[in-house]
């Protein structure tokens, strides 16, 4: 993404140098090939880009590279067994399938390949990329007679047919001594090669302001009103829409999160804040999808010095805050505006009455308690929109947000393509 169009804020924090690989789960299958050395060099580029990386080894692999060296790279327990209880136990295929954000096989062998195309799972590798639905990317190393061979070709071109990515491979001098198609492409080019995966471009060229984290509402110099909300499904949005190519800006509460690669943070601490970050900025604004759980009251006064315990009762007057999501929708040239309701009951009807009452385009809704929602690792969402509704099923937030960005895009994009029809026959 080249130069950000949002205007500098007085209290802009950085825009981060971090790359899309940061923080992805990177799954990476290792194959018997001589090519296996190179993947020591790999999980450490992977690594330098901040990506946290599992490494799974078929028994080939080993004869070429031992565990212990990928497992002191990695800085993670390397996988090799299927059928080997305590390691299922620990973290077992289906758990490491769900993990990934992506597989990567690199080296991935011509006999890999062959039994991947048949769908086996009698070893783990087979096993965990057949039950993974995140990305699979192969990059193939073999010698060349062995690439061009019409058995190889078909496997490829039927993986390749079922979603999976191919990465090379290069032409080259071999280690066989041959010269020809089959090397495998070198640690940084699969590290450029995986990044833009993550890369969808369905938002690309559009700018999209994400709201997340708590608000703070001061009582005094030292004391607020707050809530549980740690920030992490808001980041994970302003993640996702600058994967999908979006220019992002976050407005954030306070948390202690990292600013994701590509977006524009902005921090501040009250509701009010909130609204006037929002409301300077949201004008370049396409889509605004507020996260935040800002806090709907503020303390009427905020002392002006700390609060002496000495009376055994205290009451404290509280004034509503702006709606900020409402104020936007109600601008005269909003924005496509997204809203989440956190609920404890009665989901739908909550998040219907909501999306109505705030002129929403789309609201995702969540239920909240009992470890799910708030300050959880994993979250589940039931999106509706005027005539339609879609359940994206419990998972991490990061690979929700991405769920979520998509849906949002489509219904985005089918909006504007309304719009621009509706104009077409107009003027014929
Ligand atoms: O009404 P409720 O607080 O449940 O609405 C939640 C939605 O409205 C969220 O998208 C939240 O970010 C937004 N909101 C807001 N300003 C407020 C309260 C909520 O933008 N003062």
């Amino acid at each position: 993404m080249t130069g950000c169009r949002f205007p500098r804020a007085v209290h802009l924090v950085s825009l981060s140098d971090m790359n899309t690989l940061s923080g992805k789960h990177i799954l990476l299958g290792v194959t018997g090939g001589i090519a296996a050395y190179k993947s020591a060099e790999l999980i450490r580029q992977l690594r330098a880009e901040g990506a946290t990386v599992r490494v799974v080894m078929t028994a080939g692999a080993q004869q070429f590279i031992t565990p212990l060296t990928l497992q002191a790279l990695s800085g993670n327990p390397v996988h090799t067994d299927l059928l080997d209880r305590s390691a299922e136990a620990a973290m077992g295929h289906i758990a490491l399938a769900r993990w990934a954000d992506a597989v990567l096989v690199a080296p991935a062998t011509a006999d890999f390949m062959a039994r991947l195309e048949q769908g086996r799972a009698d070893d783990l590798l087979c096993a965990v990329t057949l039950a993974c639905e995140a990305p699979v990317a192969l990059a193939p190393a073999m010698n060349r007679a062995m690439w061009d061979n019409p058995a190889t070709q078909k496997n490829v071109q039927a993986l390749q047919a079922r979603g999976m990515h191919r990465f090379g491979p290069a032409l080259g001098e071999q280690a066989c001594g041959e010269v020809g198609p089959g090397r495998m492409l070198e640690p940084d080019e699969l590290v450029t090669a995986l990044a833009s995966l993550f890369e969808t471009g369905i938002l690309s060229g559009y700018r999209v302001l994400v709201t997340a984290g708590p608000t703070r509402e001061a009582i005094d110099p030292v004391r607020y009103i707050s809530n549980h909300s740690s920030g992490r499904m808001g980041f994970a949005v302003a993640r996702a829409a600058s994967e999908a190519g979006a220019e992002v800006l976050l407005v954030s509460g306070p948390v202690s999160l990292e600013t994701p690669p590509h977006v524009l943070r902005i921090n501040v601490v009250s509701a009010q804040d909130m609204q006037d970050a929002v409301l300077a900025r949201i004008g370049g604004c396409d889509i605004f999808i507020a996260v935040a759980a800002v806090a709907d009251y503020r303390p009427e006064a905020v002392a002006a010095q700390k609060l002496k315990k000495d009376a055994q009762q205290v009451t404290l007057t509280l004034t509503r805050n702006p709606d900020i999501l409402a104020t936007v929708t109600a601008l005269a040239n909003a924005p496509f505006s997204v809203g989440f309701a956190a609920e404890t009951e009665q989901l739908e009807m909550h998040a219907q009455a909501k999306r109505v009452a705030k002129s929403l385009d789309m609201i995702a809704a969540n239920r909240v308690g009992d470890g799910v929602g708030f300050d959880a690792e994993e979250n589940a969402l039931q999106v509706f929109w005027d005539g339609g509704s879609q359940l994206l099923a419990q998972t991490g937030k990061m690979k929700l947000a991405r769920q979520l960005v998509a849906l949002v895009a489509q219904r985005f994009h089918g909006k504007h393509k309304k719009v621009i029809r509706f104009n077409a026959k107009d003027s014929a």
